[in-house]
């Protein structure tokens, strides 16, 4: 049998008829191309960066070569991945854990079983799959993993919502469960409201009788925002600058203190959500938007005796919470089918990744989430 061992080095080859850069890479495991028996995947377009930095300059979009698919593997022909924050993050090189450069950006996202090694069970070409828990080079159009990364998901769930139900929906879900038990009647404070976790806790909550009072940035148009969050199930939703007020619980309006806080932005944004929570209430950050740090009032130590808590899902994650992670998808799955679940989502072109990714990176100001349709 003919064996060649190729290098894992990257190749450039200039594509003549466009301006952009292809590449050819060799996957970064080495590539063994075996006799015409063996199971190749086709080639994959990918974005990848080489070293960290500004995500709009160090990403490209390359063509890697075909890889072998073994025994226990799933080839996945990827549909639809979005670019969230952490991925970002990733890619400058300030997030904790992150792949090793070279490496291909995303995530999450949801695919369509290409093809399987022949000890695969229980995943035929054809099923909706989900990388879960995620795992890292989700914005690429074919992914050779082993068949362990990948879990079935109802082909009836729209593709957008089953791209992006792991990272931000489960982290909504979590928060909402984990730190404080609340009941029916009771009540949330949260900034950064328009982000996809917060649009999912005002509707869990809602959904179990727990009102939410919504902080938002100052922005033209914000009362289209509010009434787009009221729709959802805001009971209040709040600009940060009407909140500059002595008492920010006068505008509380007829509903309870909130026991609990969730801080997505820091800086003055997590101020005004210590400033409505109750005594002995809780508040969880979970994102630095602003990458502003949070300060807290000596009193409210003192006096209000809070609890300054966080949550990281890639950390929940890894304690052994796969199957239990599993579950919880296909519940989150089931309300979005069922219209319970919604957000804001844009769904671009991969062709017009960089677009999505400027967009994502905040150059042209608040924007929608970003899905790219492989
Ligand atoms: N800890 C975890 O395990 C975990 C899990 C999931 C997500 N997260 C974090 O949660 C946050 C939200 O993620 P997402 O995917 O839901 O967000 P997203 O849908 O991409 O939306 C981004 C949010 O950030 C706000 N924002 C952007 N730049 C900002 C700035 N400079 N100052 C203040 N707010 C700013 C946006 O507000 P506008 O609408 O005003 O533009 C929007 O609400 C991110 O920090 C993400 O890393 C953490």
């Amino acid at each position: 049998m003919a064996s060649v061992v190729r290098s894992g080095a990257w190749k450039a080859l200039k594509n003549g008829s466009t301006s952009e850069s292809f590449v050819h890479l060799h996957r970064f495991q080495t590539l063994r191309v075996r006799s015409f028996s063996a199971t190749m995947s086709p080639p994959s377009k990918a974005v990848v960066y080489e070293q960290h930095g500004p995500p709009d300059s160090v990403t490209r979009v390359v063509e890697l070569l075909p890889v072998e698919v073994k025994e226990n593997d799933v080839c996945v022909r990827m549909l639809a991945s979005p670019i969230n924050p952490s991925d970002i993050n990733r890619i400058e090189g300030v997030y904790p854990v992150r792949p090793q450069v070279p490496a291909v950006g995303g995530y999450e996202g949801v695919g369509e079983v290409h093809s399987v090694g022949s000890a695969v069970k229980g995943l035929l070409p054809g099923d909706r799959v989900i990388p879960s828990p995620p795992s890292f080079g989700t914005w690429q159009t074919y992914i050779v993993k082993d068949q362990s990364v990948w879990y079935k998901v109802n082909k009836e769930s729209p593709m957008e919502y089953a791209a992006t139900i792991t990272v931000n929906p489960l982290t909504a879900l979590r928060m909402l469960e984990d730190f404080v038990t609340l009941n029916s009647g009771d009540a949330i404070v949260q900034n950064g409201a328009t982000s996809i976790v917060g649009q999912c806790i005002i509707q869990i909550a809602r959904s179990r009788g727990i009102r939410s009072v919504n902080i938002i940035r100052d922005r033209t148009g914000s009362e289209e925002v509010k009434q787009k969050l009221r729709k959802l199930g805001a009971d209040e939703v709040f600009t940060e600058s009407e909140l500059e007020v002595k008492n920010v619980k006068s505008l509380l309006a007829g509903l309870p203190e909130p026991a609990l806080g969730f801080n997505c932005v820091g800086g003055n944004a997590a101020s005004l959500v210590l400033k409505f929570l109750r005594q002995g209430g809780t508040m969880v950050t979970y994102g630095g938007m602003s990458k502003k740090p949070i300060t807290v009032s000596t009193s409210s130590f003192i006096f209000k005796n809070l609890s300054l808590r966080g949550f990281w899902l890639q950390k929940w994650m890894s304690a052994d919470k796969a199957k239990e992670c599993r579950g919880m998808i296909d519940y989150l799955l089931d309300l979005a089918r069922e219209g319970k679940l919604k957000y804001e989502m844009e769904v671009t072109p991969f062709d017009d990744f960089h677009i999505a990714l400027d967009k994502a990176l905040g150059k042209q100001g608040s924007q929608p989430k970003q899905i790219i349709k492989f």
